[in-house]
């Protein structure tokens, strides 16, 4: 039967191959393979016992009823103290917008912010949801690449000269997935002051702001008014406080974008679920201790998994200063019998059971991303894996 056309919208849309892997390697593991999962992008911690209890009573108190749809005035207070507490960003409650997840809140964001044709910044490797939320704002990425040998931090010329008449944007991302790259001071004094000179927004994406293992980070909206007037500083609940199934994630944006974003989520989602919200509340409120925790064991697996990929020859394996990836360079294993990065990670979930993404998903072709969201003995298995995987190719 012929089927009635989709709209043309939908073919801009790539879905979300990590998605894609981790189903695979679920089908996998149902058929009995002991699958090691190095490619979800997700805390394997349980969401700590207090916000759970807080969102369990809220249901107990009936908080199941719709909520304002940018998210409930007690959690916009919690997230203004959060901001000055932990980011030095001063806000007001209306430049506050909660939502389902900093995805959503990205998304609101763009749709807010770009028209068709707007050019929006992305640098390169990127999380592949920025490029597939800019096409359907109608707006254009426009990338700006960085590699293994320079930590994957950006140049500040190469993105002063990105810019064009039809620039709106820069979107940044630090700690960064997938390469878990930081954006220093000087280089966010460097983006702002690019921003200013040239009128553009930045969006900043700062999701994995807790997990870091060098140095703090740093919010771009605290450098001063100025900039803080031309940014969208986007966070949440879902890696901080292991609550990625919770989808809470808010906005700190100038009070009209903010209206704009509450005004777009208000005609499509409504509210963010009403007893999640005071989960999140109460995540907010929790001692940093919690986050701490579950940081250093991060920092643990982190180092555990740098020193093992390093022991493989030919590897490239930068340091990642935050987040829970590392973005390790295959070059040399491939242009034989491996073609691609793809082909790499195929054949690493199907002959050693390791799930894994090919970089060729974040525009960093040559390369894995490889997650260390398993436990200590889990990666060190499927490291092991892989180190005989690859040797065994060169044999
Ligand atoms: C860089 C980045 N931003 C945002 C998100 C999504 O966060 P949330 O689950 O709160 O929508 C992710 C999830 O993988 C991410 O990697």
């Amino acid at each position: 039967m012929k089927s009635l056309p989709l709209a043309t919208r939908t073919e801009l849309i790539e879905p979300s191959p990590t998605l894609a892997m981790g189903a695979r390697a679920a089908a996998m593991r149902a058929e009995g393979i002991d699958v090691i999962s190095m490619a979800q992008g997700e805390p394997d911690f349980n969401t700590p016992q207090p916000i759970c209890e807080a969102a369990k009573d809220a249901l107990d108190r009936g908080v199941t009823k719709y909520t304002a749809s940018s998210g409930l005035p007690q959690l916009k207070e919690a997230i203004v103290e959060k901001l000055r507490r932990e980011n030095r960003i001063q806000a007001e409650t209306n430049q506050i917008v909660v939502s389902c997840g900093a995805k959503h809140s990205m998304y609101n964001a763009l749709m807010s912010l770009i028209s068709p044709g707007d050019e929006v910044i992305l640098i390169a490797p990127y999380w592949m949801t920025y490029r597939e939320q800019i096409k359907l704002a109608g707006g254009v990425p426009v990338v700006v690449s960085t590699d293994a040998s320079s930590g994957f931090k950006p140049d500040l010329d190469a993105i002063r000269a990105a810019i064009s008449a039809r620039t709106r944007a820069i979107l940044i991302n630090s700690p960064s997935n997938p390469t878990g790259a930081m954006l220093d001071r000087a280089m966010l004094k460097g983006i702002a002051a690019l921003t200013l000179r040239h009128g553009l927004w930045i969006i900043s994406d700062e999701i994995y702001e807790h997990l870091t293992y060098g140095p703090a980070h740093e919010s771009i909206a605290a450098l001063g008014q100025e900039i803080a007037a031309q940014t969208v500083t986007i966070t949440g609940c879902s890696k901080s406080y292991a609550m990625t199934g919770w989808r809470i994630g808010f906005a700190c944006a100038p009070a009209p974008v903010a209206r704009a974003m509450a005004d777009i989520q208000d005609q499509v989602t409504s509210n963010p679920t009403s007893f999640a919200q005071v989960g999140a509340i109460t995540a907010l409120s929790l001692p940093l201790d919690t986050v701490r925790a579950m940081r250093d064991e991060f920092q643990q697996r982190r180092d555990l998994m740098v020193r093992k990929l390093r022991a493989i020859p030919g590897l490239v394996v930068p340091e990642p200063e935050g987040a829970f990836y590392v973005f390790a360079e295959v070059k040399s294993y491939l242009g034989g019998a491996l073609k691609s990065d793809l082909e790499l990670s195929q054949r690493l979930l199907q002959e050693a059971h390791v799930a894994t993404m090919p970089g060729s998903v974040f525009d960093g072709p040559e390369h894995l991303r490889l997650s260390y969201t398993a436990s200590q003995a889990d990666l060190e298995r499927g490291l092991d894996r892989i180190h005989q995987f690859l040797t065994s190719l060169s044999e």
